[in-house]
């Protein structure tokens, strides 16, 4: 099965509210975006942001250059479809972001529960070259991964586990971490996990290729 069938069949059979990490309300990746960007002119990717209800937020909130990227199309047609007209004010990309080269530099990439899916090195690899050629010079990148003491598996996958100083040795050439906070996640069906949300900002005048 591709990865993109695997996505699919999970939010399909599953639903877009009764897959393990859905957040009614995402509000600590609200509380940090706000803080690291610096207004609504913000131009700003969610990364296998699949059927996240932060993209609605985003845009109540005013923000008016949002991305949502996934390799699921299943889970971006949910989103969409929640959002109805709403949805035109979003642009939705359909990719791989290991793979994916965005035509626009961003000043925020939020990663929620997508990185620690990239359990090989070549994968990790391939991600962070994504991320070095998307985020602008003096722009933010929020991760979210499972936490050292969070689960070893996801969705029938295996992930890998992050404390403070091992996510921040992934994006240290060049990317800055600014801060960390631990978040215990109640899924749907009432199980604790913990994330590590890091925020990490690239220096002004370090151009992404
Ligand atoms: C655990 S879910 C998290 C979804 C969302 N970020 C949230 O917090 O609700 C992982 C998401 O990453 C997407 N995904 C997994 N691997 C991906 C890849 N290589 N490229 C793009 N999206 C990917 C999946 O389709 C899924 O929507």
């Amino acid at each position: 099965m591709s990865l993109e069938d695997h996505w699919d069949d999970i939010y399909r059979r599953r639903g877009p509210e009764g897959v393990s990490w859905h957040q009614q309300d995402p509000s600590t990746s609200m509380r940090l975006i706000a803080e690291a960007v610096p207004g609504p002119e913000a131009t700003m990717v969610d990364v296998g942001g699949g059927s996240s209800r932060l993209v609605d937020r985003l845009v109540a909130a005013g923000f008016g250059s949002v991305t949502v990227a996934d390799v699921s199309a299943t889970a971006l047609a949910f989103a969409q479809e929640r959002l109805g007209p709403v949805a035109d004010r979003v642009a939705w990309v359909h990719t791989d972001v290991r793979a994916w080269r965005p035509e626009q530099g961003f000043d925020l990439w939020h990663d929620r529960a997508v990185f620690h899916f990239m359990v090989d090195a070549e994968d990790r690899r391939r991600y962070v070259e994504t991320m070095r050629r998307a985020v602008a010079p003096g722009g933010a990148a929020i991760v979210a991964t499972f936490a050292l003491d969070g689960p070893e598996r996801c969705s029938g996958l295996p992930v890998q586990r992050y404390g403070r100083d091992e996510l921040a040795a992934v994006f240290a050439d060049f990317m800055a971490p600014e801060a960390f906070e631990g978040e215990t996640h109640i899924t749907p069906a009432g199980v604790e996990q913990r994330f590590l949300y890091g925020v990490f900002r690239r220096p002004s005048g370090t151009p992404g290729d």
